[in-house]
Formats: structure tokens, sequence, C-alpha cells
């Protein structure tokens, strides 16, 4: 038998140019998920992350059995399940919306589909039904009409009723993201304990980072329909492998970088040793740091550079704070101890904390390649060579790193100074063509 309960095997999904928006407008023919490669252990707490439309539901509805994938297989068990309709795969799906009979009560609720299914006496059916009321500590509540629940309670009458039929793998589709902060935090610890105690595999979607790594045994962020990295939470924290992922699991200091050779890497104007190797010399690189990585000293003798607090605000547990180095780079600092504003301060970052990174994507336009500040960004869409919508922007110390992508899903990487939201339609022109 397989190691894998279910394996995603070079899955790919376009969605055909001219199907409609809920608002009516007509789509662009687009790729959603591109090459998609996972493999997923039994018993495992999967979640798939990443920002509105990556393709997380796409890729759950493949699995579920509600899609079909362009190319590509779905394996369960190490057996191919792509034409498997829905109803024989052994998994259940629990939506962001609760989609529950608002007609019948929470108890039958539950046992709506496995009346529905036959096969099972009334009194089988009672036990199971019960069973699942305990797992979702809803007992008190069987007789209670759903519309007079909370969301939260609403919820676990969901998963109840997706839990009864007894599902190999439950799909989760942000099955929290309509409840309040205080719930959201007591279900995800309900929904791990409940997860260790059933012993089946959870494949989980959420765009909350933080929920993502509180939940989950592997993480899969995916972005723009395509996989950037796979693994447990704390390497995906600790290193990510491109600025992208960086940015979205946590806070983080992207600075550009230059690796000089190997074991030595220049970013804020300064030489630091660090551990990484095989990126050859004077590669261009980014670079990531923790703000708790940064350890500031008053020893300013001692520090490898120095700089001037600019803010300090006290979170809870620890100070951030804000500096300036004296070589005009911006970096956040967290410490538990606070440091006063203005005071001038040395700081020093240990090798291992150093994250070394790839750069990733280029700008080709007609056949050539611009760096990132050979690009201009225009108010007028109508004044550039081409346009496009910011789709993410990441703030590199001392100017913005900003993705740009077109109607053809190109994306452009721009490095500027000025001031831009993310979702603005802007004109990007190509300087010395
Ligand atoms: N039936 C469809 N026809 C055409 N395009 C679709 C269809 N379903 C989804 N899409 C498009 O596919 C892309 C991925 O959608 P998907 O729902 O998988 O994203 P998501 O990651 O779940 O986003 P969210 O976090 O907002 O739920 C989006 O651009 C979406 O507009
Ligand atoms: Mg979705």
């Amino acid at each position: 038998m397989s190691e894998y309960i279910i394996q995603i095997d070079h899955v790919n999904k376009s969605f055909e140019k001219g199907s409609r928006t809920k608002d009516g407008t007509l789509r662009e023919g687009v790729k959603v998920l591109d090459d998609v490669n996972i493999n997923i252990k039994k018993g495992e707490f999967v979640t798939f992350l990443g920002p509105s439309g990556c393709g997380k539901t796409t890729l759950l509805r493949l699995i579920a059995g509600f899609l079909q994938p362009d190319e590509g297989r779905i394996l369960m068990d190490g057996k191919d399940i792509t034409n498997v309709p829905p109803y024989q795969r052994p998994l259940n799906t629990v939506f962001q919306r609760y989609a529950l009979f608002p007609h019948l009560d929470v108890y039958d609720n539950i046992a709506f589909g496995l009346k529905l299914k036959g096969g099972m006496t009334e009194k089988e059916i009672d036990q199971r039904v019960r069973k699942v009321l305990k797992m979702v500590s809803m007992t008190d509540y069987e007789d209670r009409d759903v519309d007079s629940l909370s969301g939260g309670q609403q919820q676990r009458v969901a998963i109840a009723r997706a839990l009864v039929n007894q599902p190999k793998v439950l799909l989760l589709d942000e099955p929290l993201a309509a409840l309040d902060l205080k719930m959201r935090k007591d279900m995800q610890i309900e929904l791990k304990e409940m997860h260790q105690k059933l012993g089946i595999t959870f494949i989980y979607v959420t765009h909350d980072q933080e929920e993502a790594l509180t939940l989950s045994d592997t993480i899969v962020v995916i972005d723009e329909g395509r996989i950037q990295q796979i693994g447990k939470p704390k390497d995906i924290y600790d290193e990510p492998v491109n600025a992208f992922v960086a940015n979205f699991i946590g806070e983080s200091n992207i600075l550009d970088g230059t690796m000089i050779e190997d074991k030595k890497v220049r970013f804020i104007d300064k030489e630091f040793d660090c551990v990484d190797e095989g990126f050859g010399e004077n590669t261009p690189v980014d670079i990531v740091i923790r703000p708790e990585d940064i350890y500031i000293t008053k020893k300013l003798e001692v520090a490898q550079f120095l700089g001037t607090v600019k803010s300090c605000t006290f979170k809870g547990v620890h100070y951030e704070m804000f500096v300036d180095t004296d070589d005009g780079y911006e970096l956040m600092i967290q410490d538990y101890n606070a440091f006063d504003v203005g005071s001038k301060i040395g700081m020093i970052i240990k090798p291992t904390d150093i994250q070394v990174m790839h750069k990733f994507g280029k700008n080709i336009y007609e056949e050539k390649e611009y760096a990132c500040n050979e690009i201009e960004l225009l108010d007028n869409k109508e004044d550039g060579d081409l346009h496009g919508k910011i789709r993410s922007i990441i703030y590199k110390g001392n100017h913005y790193h900003i993705e740009v992508q077109t109607s053809d899903r190109k994306i452009f990487y721009v490095d500027t100074q000025e001031i831009w939201d993310k979702g603005d339609m802007v004109g990007i022109k190509f300087l010395n063509k």
C-alpha cells in the first residue's frame, strides 16, 4: 500500500475564456493550476496557504472530484481516482459557508446523509450521530433549529455532518473565515484536537498564515497556481525559499543583497558572514532577516553596524522597533528590552540567521531583459507600453519592490521609491529601450 493517502501528480487546470464571474463580467482564459505536485501522508494535517485567487479552492475541488484536471492525475492510496465521481470518494468537504439545511434541527442535519444513503438501522444512525455530536461539543444542542445557533456552533454542525460519514480524508475550505477572532482561535484548538483524536487526514485551506502555522503538520504555499514551497511550519518560517514566501509568512526584513562568494554576503552596504554556499560569485540575491534575529547592543564598538531608534512599540511580549541604519536602511527589530527613540544603537546578526534566497522572475519585454529599476510605473495606464494591476508590494528597507501583472498574466518586477497601493491599475513603461 502506498505511504501516501492523496497524491496530486502533475495537475494542470485552466478555466475557459468566456466563462462569467459572479457579477457577470467575462473572464479571460486563465491557467489556475500550473503543474501541481503534492504527496499527502496518511493522518497528516496539510494546509494549502496562499492569497485570494491563487487556486486553493480549485485544488480542493479537484481532490473532492467536483472538478476534473486538464492534465495530470489524482491518486488515493496509490490508485488513480481522477475519474471516480465525488460520491464514491471516501472524503467529505466542509465549506466556508455552512450550507446547513435551515428547516432541519441539529440532529437531523447530521443524520440526513446517512438516512439518504440507506443500509443502516435507526439505532446505528443514532449511535453515529451522538458520537460526532460529542466530538464537536454539541450534545446539548441536538433539538435546536440551526438558524438559532451562533456562527461557531453552525460550523461545528457542518463539521459533524462531514465526520458522520467517517471519511478517510476531511477537506476543509476556510471553515473558520466567517467567525470572529476569539471564536476562530477557540475553533483552531478544537480542530487540532479533533484531528489528533480521529487520526484521519485533514486537508485545510486558508489565506491566514498564522492559522496555517498553528494548525499544520505540513504547509503548501501557493501563489498564482504554482507551488512555492512545501514544508513544516518551522522550516517555512525559518527558511523561506523566496521573497514571496518570506513576505507572506510573518514579519520579516527583506533586502536586496549580493552573494560575494561562498559564506560571504553583502547587504545594507555591509559585508556579513553567512552559512550559504553555491550561489556563485557576485550574484544578486534576496536576503531575509526575521525581526527577532537582529541583536541590539549599547556597546557600539562590538556591533556590526549602527543605527538610530525611530520608533518603539510594546507588543504584549516584546517591543517592536523601527531602526534607521547609518547607511539609510530601515529595519524592523523585536526585542524584550525597549530602547529609547532617538538613541544610538549597535546591531549584530548571526551568520545562521541570515537567510539567502535566489531572486525570482525576470522582466522580459519584446525579447529584451530589463532590470527592476529600468521600469517605471505610471498613474495613467494609457501612457505605458503595457498596463497592469499591482499584485504585491514588498518593502526592501529603502525602496519598494512591486509586482505588476498584465491582463494576460505576465508579471513584471519594479523597484521604486514611490508609494503605490495593491490593486492599483498602472501603466508600465520600459526605460532605455
Ligand atoms: N468556474 C470558474 N470559471 C472561471 N474561472 C474560475 C472558476 N473558478 C475559479 N476561477 C478562477 O480561478 C482562480 C482561482 O480560484 P480559486 O477559487 O481556486 O482561488 P482561491 O485560492 O480559493 O481564492 P480565495 O482565497 O479567494 O477563496 C481565480 O482567478 C478564479 O477567478
Ligand atoms: Mg477559495
